[in-house]
Protein backbone atom coordinates (compact mmCIF):
# COMPACT_ATOMS: atom_id res chain seq x y z
CA UNK A 1 0.00 0.00 0.00
CA UNK A 2 2.86 2.66 1.01
CA UNK A 3 4.37 1.90 -2.35
CA UNK A 4 1.37 2.68 -4.57
CA UNK A 5 0.69 5.45 -2.19
CA UNK A 6 4.67 6.55 -2.82
CA UNK A 7 4.49 5.73 -6.83
CA UNK A 8 1.79 7.95 -7.31
CA UNK A 9 2.79 10.68 -5.62
CA UNK A 10 6.05 10.37 -8.11
CA UNK A 11 3.57 10.07 -10.75
CA UNK A 12 1.69 13.75 -9.87
CA UNK A 13 4.95 15.68 -9.06
CA UNK A 14 6.26 14.29 -12.37
CA UNK A 15 3.32 15.64 -14.26
CA UNK A 16 2.89 18.86 -12.89
CA UNK A 17 6.84 19.28 -13.70
CA UNK A 18 6.28 18.79 -17.13
CA UNK A 19 3.02 21.17 -17.17
CA UNK A 20 5.37 23.72 -15.50
CA UNK A 21 8.48 23.25 -18.10
CA UNK A 22 6.98 24.64 -20.91
CA UNK A 23 6.58 28.52 -21.34
CA UNK A 24 3.16 28.92 -22.91
CA UNK A 25 3.44 31.72 -25.72
CA UNK A 26 -0.25 32.21 -25.58
CA UNK A 27 0.14 34.12 -22.35
CA UNK A 28 2.59 36.56 -24.70
CA UNK A 29 0.72 37.08 -27.46
CA UNK A 30 -1.83 39.52 -26.25
CA UNK A 31 0.72 42.16 -25.59
CA UNK A 32 3.86 40.88 -28.10
CA UNK A 33 1.75 39.48 -30.57
CA UNK A 34 1.23 35.94 -31.87
CA UNK A 35 4.78 35.86 -33.06
CA UNK A 36 6.31 38.23 -30.47
CA UNK A 37 6.59 41.01 -33.72
CA UNK A 38 4.60 43.71 -31.50
CA UNK A 39 6.21 46.42 -29.40
CA UNK A 40 4.27 45.08 -25.95
CA UNK A 41 2.44 47.77 -24.66
CA UNK A 42 3.91 50.10 -27.01
CA UNK A 43 6.99 49.82 -25.27
CA UNK A 44 9.19 46.44 -25.60
CA UNK A 45 11.74 46.13 -27.87
CA UNK A 46 10.35 43.34 -30.73
CA UNK A 47 11.11 40.34 -29.19
CA UNK A 48 11.53 38.11 -32.32
CA UNK A 49 14.28 40.50 -33.65
CA UNK A 50 16.03 39.92 -30.59
CA UNK A 51 18.81 37.58 -30.80
CA UNK A 52 17.91 33.93 -28.52
CA UNK A 53 21.10 35.14 -26.21
CA UNK A 54 19.43 38.85 -25.44
CA UNK A 55 15.82 37.31 -24.84
CA UNK A 56 17.10 34.80 -22.38
CA UNK A 57 19.20 37.77 -20.55
CA UNK A 58 16.05 40.14 -20.46
CA UNK A 59 13.79 37.21 -19.18
CA UNK A 60 15.83 35.52 -16.59
CA UNK A 61 16.68 39.54 -15.64
CA UNK A 62 13.13 39.96 -15.10
CA UNK A 63 13.17 37.37 -12.78
CA UNK A 64 15.23 39.48 -10.30
CA UNK A 65 14.31 42.96 -11.03
CA UNK A 66 16.59 44.20 -13.87
CA UNK A 67 14.77 45.15 -16.84
CA UNK A 68 13.29 48.79 -18.77
CA UNK A 69 10.86 50.97 -17.18
CA UNK A 70 8.04 48.40 -17.43
CA UNK A 71 9.99 45.33 -16.15
CA UNK A 72 7.12 44.59 -13.31
CA UNK A 73 5.13 44.03 -15.92
CA UNK A 74 7.42 40.92 -17.31
CA UNK A 75 8.40 40.43 -13.72
CA UNK A 76 5.20 38.60 -12.76
CA UNK A 77 5.55 36.82 -16.44
CA UNK A 78 8.10 35.25 -15.92
CA UNK A 79 8.35 34.27 -12.18
CA UNK A 80 6.84 30.93 -12.47
CA UNK A 81 9.31 29.42 -14.61
CA UNK A 82 12.95 28.67 -13.65
CA UNK A 83 15.53 29.75 -15.76
CA UNK A 84 16.40 26.16 -17.07
CA UNK A 85 12.09 26.62 -18.51
CA UNK A 86 13.35 29.79 -19.78
CA UNK A 87 16.98 29.36 -21.38
CA UNK A 88 14.99 26.88 -23.19
CA UNK A 89 12.17 28.94 -24.09
CA UNK A 90 14.24 31.55 -25.73
CA UNK A 91 15.75 29.27 -28.27
CA UNK A 92 12.32 28.73 -29.44
CA UNK A 93 11.91 32.89 -30.08
CA UNK A 94 14.05 35.20 -31.65
CA UNK A 95 16.62 34.48 -34.34
C1 LIG B 1 0.84 42.43 -20.05
C2 LIG B 1 1.68 42.55 -21.26
C3 LIG B 1 2.84 41.57 -21.43
C4 LIG B 1 2.78 40.18 -21.43
C5 LIG B 1 1.57 39.28 -21.23
C6 LIG B 1 4.13 39.73 -21.70
N1 LIG B 1 4.97 40.80 -21.86
FE1 LIG B 1 6.97 40.71 -22.31
N2 LIG B 1 7.10 42.71 -22.11
C7 LIG B 1 6.04 43.59 -21.82
C8 LIG B 1 6.57 44.93 -21.61
C9 LIG B 1 5.74 46.18 -21.28
C10 LIG B 1 7.98 44.84 -21.77
C11 LIG B 1 9.01 45.95 -21.58
C12 LIG B 1 9.45 45.85 -20.12
C13 LIG B 1 10.59 46.78 -19.75
O1 LIG B 1 10.38 47.97 -19.61
O2 LIG B 1 11.72 46.25 -19.57
C14 LIG B 1 8.26 43.45 -22.11
C15 LIG B 1 9.54 42.97 -22.40
C16 LIG B 1 9.83 41.68 -22.81
C17 LIG B 1 11.11 41.21 -23.27
C18 LIG B 1 12.38 42.05 -23.39
C19 LIG B 1 12.24 43.03 -24.51
C20 LIG B 1 12.98 44.30 -24.25
O3 LIG B 1 12.35 45.38 -24.41
O4 LIG B 1 14.16 44.25 -23.86
C21 LIG B 1 10.99 39.89 -23.57
C22 LIG B 1 12.08 38.97 -24.10
C23 LIG B 1 9.63 39.53 -23.28
N3 LIG B 1 8.94 40.63 -22.82
C24 LIG B 1 9.11 38.26 -23.43
C25 LIG B 1 7.83 37.88 -23.00
C26 LIG B 1 7.37 36.52 -22.92
C27 LIG B 1 8.20 35.30 -23.31
C28 LIG B 1 6.09 36.55 -22.44
C29 LIG B 1 5.16 35.37 -22.15
C30 LIG B 1 5.64 34.38 -21.21
C31 LIG B 1 5.75 37.95 -22.23
N4 LIG B 1 6.82 38.71 -22.56
C32 LIG B 1 4.50 38.39 -21.79
C33 LIG B 1 4.71 43.23 -21.75
C34 LIG B 1 4.22 41.94 -21.68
Amino acid sequence: MKKIVLASIATLATGSALMAAAVNPAACAGCHGASFERHALGRSAIVKDMTHAEIASALKGYKVGKGGPMKGVMKGQVANYSDAELEAFAQTIGK
